[in-house]
């Protein structure tokens, strides 16, 4: 397996993995304006096919934000969403980010576990935080 940077033409791969992951996925264009906009996209890929991404951000050069991952469900447990997450700290250590951060879905338990594993740890609760009003976690590492 292979942790490559997005390429336009990852969308299609990228928008099935996204759509059967969650259930308010980011439309094609707001993937590709990310990409435009300067965030961090990598993909994983297996056997000439995107099995994983990860968006992350870099806010005022010293904080890390993670915007979306995941992964197809098929290959979930074999350490892709591990390989995408320790790649992207690996470039947040090159630009010096001081902090990282992200928001998790209350009732997103596997999550929570995946990002306590990756050296997350649980901060605070931001109440009605998505549009269905579930709550988020804030998880963040130092
Ligand atoms: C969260 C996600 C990206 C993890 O990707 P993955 O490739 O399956 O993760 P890994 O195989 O690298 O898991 C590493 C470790 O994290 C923990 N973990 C991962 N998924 C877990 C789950 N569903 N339940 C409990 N622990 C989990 C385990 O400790 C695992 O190690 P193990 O398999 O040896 O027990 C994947 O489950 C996914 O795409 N979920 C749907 C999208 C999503 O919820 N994204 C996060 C939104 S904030």
């Amino acid at each position: 397996m292979i942790i490559r940077e997005f390429k336009r033409s990852d969308v299609k791969r990228v928008l099935e993995i996204e759509t059967a992951s969650f259930r308010d996925p980011y439309p094609a264009n707001i993937l590709v304006d990310i990409y435009n906009l300067g965030a961090g996209f990598l993909v994983a890929q297996e056997n000439n096919r995107v099995v994983g991404y990860i968006i992350f951000w870099i806010k005022f050069e010293e904080e890390g934000h993670i915007i979306s991952i995941a992964v197809d469900k098929n290959y979930r447990r074999m350490e892709v969403g591990s390989r995408l997450v320790e790649k992207s700290l690996n470039i947040f250590k090159k630009y010096n980010v001081k902090s990282i951060k992200l928001e998790v879905r209350m009732g997103n338990k596997g999550a929570r576990k995946f990002y306590s594993k990756m050296g997350f740890k649980e901060e605070k609760v931001v109440e009605n935080y998505y549009e269905d009003n579930e709550d988020a976690i804030i998880m963040s590492q130092n």
